[in-house]
């Protein structure tokens, strides 16, 4: 046992949960009207029905009691202020002071952090002006407005999605195309679409040692340099945003054009730092600023809202009830927007990279569960892939429905069926069909009764699935802050509670270690193969292959 599976709380939580197996939210429903209402709960204008879930009064007062005994507030408190929080890093986790426009100072290690922060803001948005106002020329007096970003995982994935998500905001002239997988198809691909002389390549990465984007920041200077650029110009093409000034300017990018990052924003937080500039580039830098504003509404809401009216608390308490006390190894983002189609993706890095740890504390294994498989797509499309499982398989999957009541250029007919398939979607997954209803409704199919039974079992739709709906007028550039703050902070409370550093992520070294040991051997055909058997053999048909 460890303390936490050991507390008090822990265990008034596991007895309930063994009592709650019993029963059904069907039913719930049907004695108390004012459910809904009383699980409903909004802020920064995000509106959260959490009333789909397998909970009740006693299960919300004992997860707040867990997370009380867990000391999530004073966690929290902890991470705004500074503290080194991130352990093993040694390092603050400040994300929140990128978006920080109350007026008050952050101090990192006894430094105010804001004037350069805000520095780093007015860059950005000079930068961007002069982009967007066709001033910023390439060496032929073009001027920069194909954009090619390079970059992977938070360097990539924020502001792809982000930009994507806030569709109706683009701005008319600017285009931003991503690249961030290695495999050369990528970058080929998006450098085949833009003319040279009006390219600007913007390579983020906040340690500027990321193979994959060195890789690609090194294809495309050779093709800019093949396409007729020279040597110095490279300065007027290429710029980046990194920790890592010296890295940058060493591979020939002008100081005046690295974006600078921290080491107390972690790559998975950053797009509200320069990372988020391919945003500003797209959505133009009011609107980049709007989303951090929304961020920021939702870090305030965070800090000052009680334990039950606070969203990130109530997100991050359901999910370790599910996780860890009915079993559910995942779960489900359903975005019925198909602007937010990449959310699930975004989400997957923030939340199985900060909490999929083992380790409590300074060095606990932990004896239960931590960070869940994140997945999902865009409704409605789920609904003709995976929903089935959803429905009728073996294991619990709690899922997060999201809905902007307005879309731009919105067609009343479509919408109304998105809006209706994500609400009927919930209300399935909670009140099922019985077995006695399907076999009615198979009366008058004139089926012998062994048959009857046999297909009414099939039919047969549990319910007591359990979901979240979360709704919002329209997914502008502040609710869209607001609700990445939220996701941000629903996987902090999660972290608190199970104790683990959702900050750091050695989980992802060994493979890169190992990748570069591995394309030793593919790039030297005659270097002795010493791995194991697998591996060897993987590497020998490579070699054969690329002969
Ligand atoms: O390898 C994982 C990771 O470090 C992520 O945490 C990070 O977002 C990504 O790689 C890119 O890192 P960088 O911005 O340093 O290139």
């Amino acid at each position: 046992m460890t303390a936490l599976t050991d507390s008090s709380a822990w265990q008034t939580l596991s007895s309930l949960a063994t009592d709650i197996k019993t029963q059904h939210m069907r039913d719930w429903f049907e004695n108390d009207p004012e459910r809904a209402t009383k699980y409903t709960q909004a802020a920064c204008g995000i509106e959260l029905d959490f009333s789909k879930n397998l909970i009740t009064d006693e299960v919300i007062g004992a997860l707040q009691g867990l997370m009380t005994s867990t000391k999530v507030a004073e966690k929290r408190d902890a991470m705004f202020a500074g503290d080194i929080i991130n352990h093993t890093e040694k390092r603050a986790v400040l994300h929140t002071a990128l978006r920080n426009f109350s007026g008050k100072p952050v101090m990192v290690d006894g430094e105010d952090v804001m004037p350069e922060v805000m520095a780093c803001q007015d860059k950005i948005k000079a930068f961007v002006e002069t982009i967007h106002q066709g001033e910023r020329k390439g060496y032929t007096g073009k001027a920069l407005k194909q954009i090619v970003a390079i970059g992977i995982g938070g360097s990539f994935l924020g502001p792809k999605i982000m930009s994507e998500a806030l569709k109706p905001y683009w701005f008319d002239g600017v285009k931003v195309h991503y690249v961030a997988n290695v495999d050369g198809c990528h970058i080929q691909d998006v450098l085949a679409t833009v003319d040279h002389e009006e390219t600007l390549v913007v390579m983020s990465s906040k340690s500027f040692s990321t193979q994959e984007t060195l890789q690609n920041t090194l294809t495309a200077k050779d093709w800019f340099l093949r396409s007729g650029g020279k040597q110095e110009d490279i300065a007027k093409h290429f710029i980046a945003v990194s920790s890592n000034i010296k890295a940058a300017t060493e591979f020939g990018m002008a100081e005046e054009n690295i974006f600078p990052m921290w080491d107390w924003v972690g790559g998975r937080y950053s797009l509200w730092s320069a990372i988020g500039l391919p945003i500003a580039l797209t959505i133009g830098y009011d609107n980049y600023r709007a989303l951090l504003e929304g961020a920021f509404e939702m870090d305030q809401h965070f800090l000052t809202a009680p334990a039950e009216q606070n969203l990130p608390m109530i997100l991050g308490a359901l999910g370790v009830w599910y996780i860890n006390f009915f079993g559910a190894q995942s779960h489900v983002l359903l975005p019925y927007y198909h602007y937010m189609r990449g959310f699930p993706a975004y989400v997957q890095q923030l939340d199985m990279e900060s909490n999929g740890k083992r380790i409590a504390g300074e060095q606990t294994p932990t004896d239960y569960e931590t960070g869940p498989i994140i997945w999902g797509s865009e409704g409605t499309n789920g609904q003709h892939s995976f929903h089935q499982l959803i429905h009728q398989g073996t294991v619990v999957i709690p899922a997060d429905f999201m809905l902007p009541l307005n879309v731009p250029n919105q067609d009343d007919t479509h919408h109304a069926m998105l809006a209706s398939n994500c609400f009927g979607q919930t209300q399935a997954l909670m009140q099922g069909k019985t077995f006695e209803e399907c076999k009615a409704d198979l009366a008058s199919k004139g089926l012998d009764e062994s048959e009857l039974n046999s297909l009414a079992t099939h039919k047969t739709m549990p319910g007591n699935k359990p979901s979240n709906t979360l709704l919002f007028e329209q997914l502008d550039p502040k609710t869209l802050g607001a609700l990445v703050a939220l996701y941000e902070h629903k996987v902090f409370v999660q972290g608190a509670i199970w104790d683990v550093n959702s900050f750091d992520q050695w989980g992802v070294e060994l493979g890169k270690e190992l990748g570069n040991q591995v394309l030793d051997k593919l790039v030297n055909q005659g270097a002795a193969l010493n791995f194991d058997a697998s591996t060897n053999q993987l590497i020998a048909k490579f070699r054969a292959a690329n002969q």
